[in-house]
Formats: C-alpha cells, structure tokens, sequence
C-alpha cells in the first residue's frame, strides 16, 4: 500500500494469456449463443475474413466484411466509419459539434441527444460500426492534436460523454467503438511503421485505473489497440469483461500470429503499415497460422464469435441498411473498389441519401450550451441588437472557397468548427458568426481579416468583437507548422490573434473576445487589458456555429457552458512531462506526473490557473441551498467478492481440413483486394509445418488454459459492486438574478479522508448535473450520487479498488466550477455545511 502515481521507477509490459472467451455475461448470452451457431457453420477461410478489412480504400466504404455462409445464404456486411462527431465523407449528413464542445455543455441529457441523432444518421448510411466515441487522448497534454475529439481532461467528465454516446448510438442499432485504448495522448510519432518507430507511453498501474482507463470501464463495449497481452487480454476482456471485439487502429496492425494470442479480434484496414500493397498479417496469413497449427482454433472461434455477437445483439441481421454512399466520390458511379484502380469494376456507389432530418436542432443546441464566458465585466453583455458592431477576424466567415474546401479540414480557414484529420465530417453548410450578426443586429461592419487594419475613429458606443482561433488534428496532415499537435502555435491564438485582440483594445473601449479552439490558449497577453470586456469560448461549434452564438451574444439565451480543461496563465504551469511533446522516434513517454494532470496538478502545486476546470459564467446568479447527503449502501472497504463467469461456450475445435482454406474454383482475383483464402500448395505446406514443426516463437507467459479472471473483474466495466451507488446528494438551486432565465452546472468533487495511506489527488470531480431553464426565482432540485468505484482507490497491490477508510470523513464539495465550491457535504456525520473555505 501507499503506492503513488508519481513514484514510478520501471516500467515492463506483463503477460496476459490465453485471450478470454467472450460470452459469460449475462446480457450477451443469446447474441453469443446465436453467434457461435453461425461461426461453426462457417469454413476457415470464412472465419478469418470477417476479422479482418479487405484493404484500405476497398469497397463503397471504409471497409467492408462480408459474413457469407454457405450453409444458410446468409451475406452481410459489417461497414466502418468515422467520425467520432458525425459521418465521415459523406453528403446529407450534420457536422455535430466536436467532443469537447460536448463536454463543455455539461449536460448528460444533450450528450445523449447529440448521440441518438449520429446514430440515427450512420444508421441511416448503412454504417454498422460507429468509430467513435473518443475518450484518448484524455487531455493530458494540453497541445495534443486530438484532445478536441474527446469530452474534457478529467475522467468523469469522459467517461460520462462516452457512456452517453454509446448508449445513444447503440439504441439505434449501430454498434460504437470507445477509442482509442489506451496511452494515445500526443499525434506526433504515434505510428509504428518502417519510417519511424511510435513512442513507448508507460503509465503505472494505478494511473492506469484511475485516469486513463476509468472512462473505459463505463463505456465499455468496444475498443481499439493491437498486441498488448496484458492490456488487452488481462485489463480490457477480463477486468472490464469487455464482451465486445478488439480491433486494430488503422494500420496499426503490426503482428500476426502475436497480436492474435494477445487479444485483438479484427484488423483494419486490413493492410500491413504500409497500405496499398494487397499485403495483410491475417486474413490469408491468419488462414495459414490456423492451418500450421499457430493460432490456436478457439482463438480463432472466439475473435469470429465477437465479431458476429456484437451484430447480433444490436439487431444488425434484421434490415439494417446497406451502405449507401462512397468515400472517395460524390459522382453517383465509381469505382466500386477505389484502392483497385485503374482496375477496379464499376458501379453505382452514391445514393445520395439524406439522414439529416432537424438533427441541426440539437447540433445548435448543443453548440449553444457549449458556449463558455470566461470574463464579463460590467454590463455590456447581453449586447443589445442596436448597438454598432464591428467584427474582427477571419473566423467570423466562412472560408471563401467553402467549408470543405481543405480534405479533412487540413487548414485553418475561415470559421473553425472542427479540428482536422480523420475525425471530422464534410459541412452540407456552414451557418457562420457573421451571417448569424448580419441578421440579427442592425449595424455590423466586417473586416475580413487577422491583421488589424486601419479604422475610423470609433464612436462611444461601438462594440468591436474579435474572432480568434486555434487548431489542431491528426498527424496526418501538417497545418501551418504544426503536426497535428499544437507543436507550432503552443497555446497561442494562430494567425497572430492575440495581437488582432490587443489592437482592437487599444482601440475600442468595448471588447468582446471570441474563441473557436481545439483546447486551452494562453490568454494573458490581453486578458486584463479594461477593455476586453468579455470572452467567450465558442469550442468547435460544428456547422451551427452562428445563430448558437447570437443567440448567446444578444441574450436569447444566457450563457452556460463550463470549462472541461483549464487555462492556465502560462504552459510552463505544468510540468515538462504534460508540457513536452515527444519529438523523436521510439521515444519513451513516461507519465512521472502520474495522477497528476490539469486541475489535479495545479491544485497539488498550489498554481492558481487563469480561469480554473468547470470555470463558466451567465447572465444570472443562482443560489444552492438546502443540501442533504444520504447514505445508500452499507460498505466495506474491499468490494464483495466477485460474481464468477457466467456460462462460457465451448470455442475448441479440430484443425479444419485444407479444403477450408482454398478459393471456389474459377475465383477471379480484384487488384491489391486482400483475400482470405490460400493456393492449394501454400495450404498443403502449412498442413506439412504443422506436423512437421513446432512454433518457436510463443510469448513470455503463453497458456491456453482459460483463467477465472482477475478478483477486480466480474461483469462489464469490472465487479458490478463497483457501481453500487455509496451516498446520494441532493441540493436545491434557484436563480437568484433578476432579469435573466439561465441554466446552472453543479458539480460534486471528492476529498478524501486526510491520512490514508494513499496519495490522492485534492480533489476530483466525481459527479455534476445541469439544470433546465430556470427563470427568476425558479428552482429545480437536483440529484448527484458518488459510487463505490468514486470513493475507492486503486490497490496495486492488492489489483483491486479499496475504500481507504470506510468510516472517514469524505468531504464532497459541491460548486459550479472546480475552484468556485458553496457547500461541502461530509460522509461520516451525513450532513452539509455552506460558506465552508475552499480546500486549496
Ligand atoms: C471474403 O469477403 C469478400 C468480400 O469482402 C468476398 O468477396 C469473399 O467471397 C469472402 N471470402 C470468404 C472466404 O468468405
Ligand atoms: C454496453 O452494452 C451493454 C450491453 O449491450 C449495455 O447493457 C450497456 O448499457 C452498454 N454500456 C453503455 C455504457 O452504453
Ligand atoms: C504459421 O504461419 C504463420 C503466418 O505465416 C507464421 O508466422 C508461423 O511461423 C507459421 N508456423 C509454423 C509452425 O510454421
Ligand atoms: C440506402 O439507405 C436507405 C435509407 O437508409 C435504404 O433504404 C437503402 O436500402 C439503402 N440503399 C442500399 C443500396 O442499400
Ligand atoms: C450576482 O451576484 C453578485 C454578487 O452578489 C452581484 O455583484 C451581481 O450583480 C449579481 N449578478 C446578477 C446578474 O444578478
Ligand atoms: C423574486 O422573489 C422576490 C422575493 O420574494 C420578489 O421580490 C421578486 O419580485 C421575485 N421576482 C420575480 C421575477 O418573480
């Protein structure tokens, strides 16, 4: 005991093996049961295609697999896509505002909104598996390239976005895809491939659990990695009882026989790292390793039943849509094998169906709800529609060539609704801040630019808004400098718009600051400055990124979004491990800093941030009152044993026959297309090594017996104790303004009793809830709750969650940001104090 995050000395990757079967939870029984029906029907060669894509860039889709069974005709397809806000590369779809935007609203009813809509929407394309939601990178370097695809740099407010979004996604039938497991914190060197070796992310065991992995046990149900033993096989399908299936990251597949024996399920695209080739580590070759007696035939049995269970227990056999759009044309024909070319066979790939129905309602609402003030000084917000307004900043527009104008958003131009790379989606329009200003305020003058230009001496009541940006994406593009990560800009506006801010300033004594960005910016070159009124965060709006903000700006609405990072004053707050990008191939990331990230840090280091995590402003004042605690549950401090595994299906089987893995006579092969079968020789050879050779090269640890699985697991996402509600809180809010209506964020952060023998970080966010509209003197009573798994830290020696001390005195602060707390609730006495000083 008294492990710390932060003592780490070594690190080594353990062993884990064999791959636990899926099927022994409850739930899932009659999918698997179906399933394992289906796949013993199936030929070898049969099995081992549905693992795998048929090569990038192959088929109307992402990628397609086909479950063909000879015995009962049944064919059907398994489409991919991204992205994690919408469908990627497509027409007639919504731009959903970004993750972090989402998580910025705070409102767990608009994340499950936001999430039935995408669903509906990929449904409605014909995409089985959605890729998506992103919860890694976590946030825990703040100029990370792909923090904005996730919901905030704390694990609850990750873990709550992501379960949401699945469980929104899934309810339309479409099976989701928690990403990316686990460690994917920066873009730069994130690749293995023969031009660079990818970085070495070493997180210890108790950070593991209680930061970067906390999100996946509650969103448990489908995920991304490639060979990891231990992570895959031990923490994801055993701990988390993850029932689902396992697939590779793009071109992330870097083994054959060795990424089966560790867990992965399926490989996409299905290519090695270098794509295009035809070449695969599995389906032909996952054929063969089967034959010569390397991969054993559970293995293989189990990764084909997941596969086939998740469609079977989303409904996916009956009448889901057949992908009805290409990614590589708008033309209705093409080829229908883009990756083949010039060879490829042609056909009809776009039906151009339209999925949007009125999903910009709740895409507006959630970019509205998204909107942060930071600062408001004074009374110049709401701003009133008479008032002159001249506009600074090319966010404000459009890019003139169009929003999708840069493939992927792979360019800073114009309103910035989304970062770039693979997790974005193609406008069908773009409602830009200026249109919205146009319509909605009288005298607006535009300057169309990041350069402070030359104005007219301006008049008392001119009101200038800046637009100011900043952006990031995937490594696979470099954007103005930066290679996906903010590695050029830091946490500086782009386009020099802390100077546009500055001149605008000094020349306007009514400022308001706009900001469309990726995650935190460095504001303190003209924070202070008296007239930079207001600033607002608009996040990434999506395509609704007008009328949401005049909406706000013109006091429709007031503003209510809440931080889900924090700004500090200068990037060197933090230490050099979150600050440092690695900038050189097979670089090892230690993670020293362990559980202390963003607010965590600050906090222990007794840095006050500019603007703190949960930090948001509005029009109103609201009041909390009358706070209770009740307990709920009797605990102790280790959770009851765990339940055993349910009913587990028997996976074993004979090697097949070679005839299993040969192509249909008169088989006509598509150009680069990546097959399952064999020739007849190679299949005779891998017959012949069988008996005639051993395989030499099993991993440290191998087994085949199946384990009961670690005491911490027992269903998905862990021992179901673990979600036993321990103490429910409740507390009244009022708006306590007088003019304006407005929505309210509670917030419930945990201290732990003083002198356990664990170090914890002060405090952490464990709970938060967000009122409906509340108008003068209106109140609603609203509910928080701390599980089991809130109050319990991770024992790496004892490999479970343990309450530190059960009788103590947990003190649960409850406020509308994480340095802003009214009242404190405490566990041992059951009863609340207000006005009690802030722990830090
Ligand atoms: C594998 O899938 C492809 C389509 O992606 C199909 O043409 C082929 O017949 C399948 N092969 C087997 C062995 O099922
Ligand atoms: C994951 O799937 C299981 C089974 O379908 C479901 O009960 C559970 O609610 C899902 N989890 C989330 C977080 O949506
Ligand atoms: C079986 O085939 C796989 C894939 O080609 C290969 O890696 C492995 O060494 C082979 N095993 C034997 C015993 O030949
Ligand atoms: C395309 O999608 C529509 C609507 O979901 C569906 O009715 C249609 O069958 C799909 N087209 C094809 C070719 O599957
Ligand atoms: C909110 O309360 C503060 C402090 O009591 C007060 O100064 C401010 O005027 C109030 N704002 C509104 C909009 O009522
Ligand atoms: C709110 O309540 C106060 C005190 O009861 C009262 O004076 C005021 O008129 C009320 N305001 C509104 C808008 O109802």
């Amino acid at each position: 005991m008294g492990n710390s995050g932060s003592q780490v000395s070594s690190y080594v990757a353990a062993d884990y093996y064999p791959a636990p079967y899926g099927g022994w939870v409850g739930d899932w029984a009659d999918s698997y049961a179906r399933a394992r029906e289906l796949v013993e029907s199936m030929t070898l060669a049969e099995k081992t295609n549905i693992t795998s894509g048929t090569g990038i860039y192959m088929g109307m889709n992402l990628v397609i697999l086909v479950i063909h069974v000879a015995s009962n005709e049944l064919s059907s397809r398994l489409c991919l896509g991204d992205a994690a806000n919408g469908v990627r590369l497509a027409d007639f779809v919504t731009v959903f505002p970004a993750g972090i935007t989402t998580g910025a609203t705070w409102d767990k009813d608009l994340m499950y909104s936001r999430a039935v809509a995408m669903g509906k929407e990929f449904r409605g394309k014909g995409v089985n598996i959605y890729l998506g939601p992103s919860v890694g990178p976590l946030g825990r370097k703040p100029k990370g390239g792909r923090n904005w695809e996730g919901f905030g740099a704390d694990p609850v407010l990750q873990a709550t976005g992501a379960s949401l979004t699945i469980k929104g996604v899934q309810e339309q039938g479409v099976i989701a895809t928690i990403k990316h497991f686990i460690g994917n914190k920066q873009e730069m060197y994130r690749m293995y491939n023969p031009f660079q070796t990818g970085y070495s992310a070493n997180i210890d065991d108790r950070t593991l659990h209680e930061l970067y992995l906390w999100p996946f046990a509650e969103g448990v149900n489908n995920s991304a990695c490639s060979q990891n033993s231990m992570l895959i096989n031990g923490i994801l399908k055993d701990e988390l009882g993850f029932q689902g299936f396992v697939m590779s990251d793009w071109l992330a597949h870097m083994s054959g026989v060795g990424s089966a024996l560790a867990g992965l399920d399926m490989n996409m695209p299905g290519d090695t790292q270098v794509p295009l080739f035809g070449y695969s580590y599995w389906m032909y070759d996952l054929t063969r390793s089967v034959l010569n007696g390397s991969v054993p035939v559970d293995r293989l049995n189990d990764m084909a039943t997941r596969i086939v269970a998740a469609w079977y227990r989303f409904g996916q056999d009956d009448g889901f849509p057949e992908p009805n759009f290409s990614t590589t044309t708008r033309d209705r024909e093409g080829d229908l094998y883009a990756a083949a070319w010039p060879f490829s066979p042609r056909g009809v790939v776009n039906e151009f169906v339209d999925v949007q129905e009125d999903h910009y309602l709740v895409a507006r609402q959630v970019a509205q709800d998204a909107i942060t003030l930071l600062k408001n000084d004074g009374p110049l917000l709401p701003l009133s529609t008479d008032r002159p307004i001249k506009v600074f900043g090319t966010g404000a527009a459009e890019n003139s060539d169009g929003p999708n104008a840069c493939s992927d958003r792979n360019c800073n131009k114009g309103t910035l609704g989304q970062g770039w790379g693979s997790g974005t989606v193609d406008y069908p329009y773009l409602d830009s801040p200026i249109d919205a200003l146009r319509k909605n305020a009288k005298d607006v003058t535009f300057y169309d630019t990041d350069k402070f230009p030359g104005v007219p001496t301006p008049g008392a009541d001119d009101v200038a808004i800046v637009f100011i940006t900043s952006d990031s994406g995937e490594n696979t593009y470099t954007v103005e400098g930066n290679h996906g990560d903010r590695d050029g800009s830091g946490l500086y506006a782009w386009h020099d718009g802390d100077a546009l801010v500055k001149k605008a300033a000094e020349t306007y004594a009514n400022v308001i600051v706009v900001a469309q960005t990726v995650g935190p910016l460095v504001l303190e070159r003209w924070i202070d400055m008296p007239s930079v009124k207001s600033v607002l965060f608009a996040h990434l709006p999506g395509q609704e990124a007008g009328e949401s903000l005049t909406n706000v700006l013109f006091g429709k609405v007031s503003p209510s979004g809440h931080l889900p990072y924090s700004i500090t004053k200068q990037e060197s707050d933090y230490p050099s491990s979150i600050t440092d990008l690695v900038t050189g191939s097979g670089v090892q990331d230690d993670y020293v800093e362990g559980l202390y990230i963003d607010y965590r840090y600050l906090n222990k280091a007794g840095i006050k941030p500019r603007y703190a995590f949960g930090h948001g402003l509005t029009y109103t004042n609201f009041s909390l009152t009358k706070p209770a605690i009740t307990k709920v549950a009797k605990l102790s401090a280790l959770p009851p044993t765990r339940p055993a595994k349910g009913n587990i299906l028997d996976y074993s089987g004979p090697v097949p026959g070679e005839s299993e893995a040969l192509p249909p006579a008169g088989f006509n092969k598509i150009f680069r297309y990546i097959y399952s079968w064999l020739q007849p020789d190679e299949a005779k050879n891998a017959v012949k090594d069988r008996q005639t050779k051993t395989y030499d090269a099993y991993p440290r640890g191998y087994s085949t017996e199946q384990k009961p699985g670690p005491r911490s697991g027992g269903d998905e996402g862990g021992n179901p104790a673990l979600w036993d509600v321990a103490y429910k809180i409740s507390v009244t809010v009022t708006n306590s303004g007088a003019k304006h209506s407005g929505k309210e964020v509670v917030q419930a952060y945990v201290q732990f009793p003083d002198n356990i023998p664990y170090d914890t970080p002060i405090t952490q966010l464990r709970d938060f809830a967000k009122t409906r509209e509340l108008g003068p003197n209106e109140s609603q009573v609203v509910e928080l709750q701390l599980t089991r798994k809130d109050i319990s830290v991770w024992d790496v020696e004892v490999q479970d969650w343990i309450i530190p001390n059960v009788d103590g005195r947990f003190k649960v602060w409850i406020g509308e940001a994480s340095d802003r707390f009214s009242i404190v609730c405490y566990t041992d006495q059951l009863n609340c104090e207000a006005n009690v000083e802030h722990p830090l």
